[in-house]
């Protein structure tokens, strides 16, 4: 073995960070919702500097890397996820150059950053869009975007009958400049997010050329948005039954997950690897099958994809050991590592589904010590770390996502677990904006200053203490994180309701989902336990709804 090679072997993420070339594959990667993380101007609206300057708690949690959602000019009509324009900061987040000093700072604190690209759709002020509505019918223009005719007599039907995510109709029918009603867009998701057309080459360019803008300034990867949206079966055919699409679901549709879409991604694939320091594609794709989503992470196209199936699951011993075995074997098929996942910003937050109060949290506490310990890499939502469940009584008045609106139904709207993040104890936003500030564009309930950053700091029962010591046991602990031969995941006989592994020769994990206590000989020495549990010489207690990390 070479001196090199021993090197490389050597380091743990955080370390020499810079040396690895495989850092994805283990990585902890911290989603930062930027409207709703730190805002350092007093607007009420998260933004890159205040991201900036909280870098060194996003370095002491222990992550290795930072997913960024949106901040490109946008109208704001779906909050980032309608880009008016690939290569501009919008004002409300920020200038290129805090985004320059922001990766700079973050890299010099060995943080990766992943940025966010929404290639299935632009916003509708984007000049491709503002263009192809001034154009005529059947104009060069117009063929950026999915434009057709209607059905029935006059066009007054949808060309087809598919439906929004948002809910209604995916088509929305333009008006000519002469006032006379025209052609029907096509919009997966709001009116407001016209659906681009992959067949042609003019759009794949500038998104290569989007890529590259980002790459040069230096960003690690990106998160792509709808990364299975992108190809439509040809012609437009119907789905022909009720095809109402749940956010994340797994229905198979002719919109969704075509096998056309990995021909994109083969070509990014090389762009990304003409780079140096792995820059890594991440799939934010729903596929109607673990077998489908490893299609998205062979080795030629990108480097992960979201797990939804294991954030899909309740808390329950045998569903999650069928996504855990699922997702491990469907990957490991094609070479790359699993992704673990267990709340976003668009699904309400895991304390809340697990049955939420002290159940959701012990749960909450146990459900991290497991995603941890598994083999790959594993995404965090902020505010996780502090175990902040859904905001389900927000005022109506401050309801603003089009989902929740478009649908007609509030409880389906995602602003419950994009309530910014509470960093102090001082109400009533505590600590989101600068000293003195009280703005915050979603409130927060007055129990938050509880569950702040400064409230958990140091408080050895908080959910912030838990993630923190957990994630310096998983740089610290050899067989966590990647899979290797030697540290592949092997079940070990537990009681009906318990999960008990191994992670090589050293390490155990034990979970107990049920709703009572179980008794377990001792697997090794106590590591972290999500809450206490009494060793009594051989045998060990194990709470329920508990996780205990083990040294053999
Ligand atoms: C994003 C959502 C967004 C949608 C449309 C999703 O999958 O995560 O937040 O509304 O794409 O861009
Ligand atoms: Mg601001």
């Amino acid at each position: 073995m070479t001196t090199e090679t021993l090197a490389v072997e050597a380091v743990r993420p955080g370390e020499s960070a810079a040396r690895r070339t495989d850092w994805w594959r283990d990585a902890v990667i911290y989603q930062v919702y930027i409207r709703s993380f730190a805002d350092s101007d007093g607007d009420g609206v998260g933004d890159l500097p205040g991201i900036r300057s909280r870098l060194p708690y996003l370095a002491d949690l222990g992550v290795d890397a930072l997913w960024i959602t949106p901040f490109f000019l946008s109208p704001m009509a779906d909050f980032g996820y309608d880009v008016a324009d690939y290569r501009a900061v919008d004002p409300v987040f920020g200038t290129l150059g805090d985004f320059r000093d922001l990766l700079a700072d973050a890299h010099a604190r060995n943080l990766r950053v992943i940025v966010d690209l929404v290639p299935n759709h632009t916003s509708d002020r984007h000049v491709w869009f503002v263009e192809a509505l001034a154009a005529p019918e059947g104009g060069a223009a117009r063929d950026r975007y999915i434009f057709r005719d209607g059905r029935g007599e006059h066009g007054e039907l949808p060309p087809n009958d598919w439906e929004s995510v948002f809910g209604g109709p995916a088509w929305t029918r333009t008006v000519n400049p002469d006032g006379t009603p025209g052609q029907w867009y096509l919009h997966l998701f709001a009116p407001e997010q016209p659906d681009l057309n992959w067949d042609l080459e003019e759009v794949r360019s500038e998104f290569l050329d989007v890529l590259r803008f980002w790459l040069d300034l230096g960003v690690d990867g990106f998160r792509i948005d709808v990364a299975h949206g992108m190809v439509k079966a040809p012609g437009l055919p119907d789905v022909g039954h009720d095809n109402h699409v749940e956010m994340i679901g797994n229905a198979v549709l002719p919109f969704f997950d075509q096998d056309g879409v990995h021909e994109i991604y083969r070509s990014w694939r090389l762009l990304l690897d003409s780079y140096d320091g792995e820059r890594i594609g991440v799939a934010e794709a729903w596929a109607p099958t673990p077998e489908r989503l490893a299609n998205y992470v062979r080795p030629d196209e990108l480097h992960q994809a979201f797990n939804f199936d294991f954030l899909g699951r309740p808390f329950e011993a045998a569903s999650l050991r069928t996504a855990i075995d699922h997702s491990l074997a469907t990957a490991g098929s094609v070479g790359a590592p699993s992704t673990w996942v267990l709340s976003n910003h668009d699904m309400k937050r895991h304390v809340t589904r697990y049955g939420g109060g002290a159940v959701g949290q012990a749960r909450a506490r146990a459900a991290a010590l497991l995603m941890l310990a598994l083999p790959g890499s594993a995404y965090m939502y902020q505010g996780e770390e502090l175990g902040l469940p859904e905001v389900l009584d927000i005022p109506v008045e401050f309801l603003v996502d089009p989902q929740g609106i478009q649908s007609g139904d509030p409880s389906k709207g995602r602003d419950g677990c994009r309530v910014p993040l509470p960093w102090s104890e001082v109400s009533p936003a505590y600590g989101f904006g600068p000293e003195g500030s009280t703005a915050s564009w979603l409130p927060a309930p007055s129990s938050w200053g509880g569950v702040s950053v400064a409230a958990e700091t140091g408080d050895p029962g908080s959910m912030l203490e838990l993630y923190r010591s957990a994630l310096t046991l998983r740089r610290t602990q050899p067989e966590l994180g990647a899979e290797t031969e030697d540290t592949a995941l092997v079940w070990l006989p537990a009681p009906e309701g318990v999960l008990a592994f191994r992670r090589g020769d050293g390490f155990v994990c034990t979970v107990n989902t049920g709703s009572s206590p179980v008794p377990l000989p001792v697997p090794g020495a106590l590591l972290l336990a999500s809450t206490d549990v009494s060793v009594a010489a051989d045998r060990v207690v194990l709470p329920a709804d508990s996780a205990a990390w083990w040294r053999i």
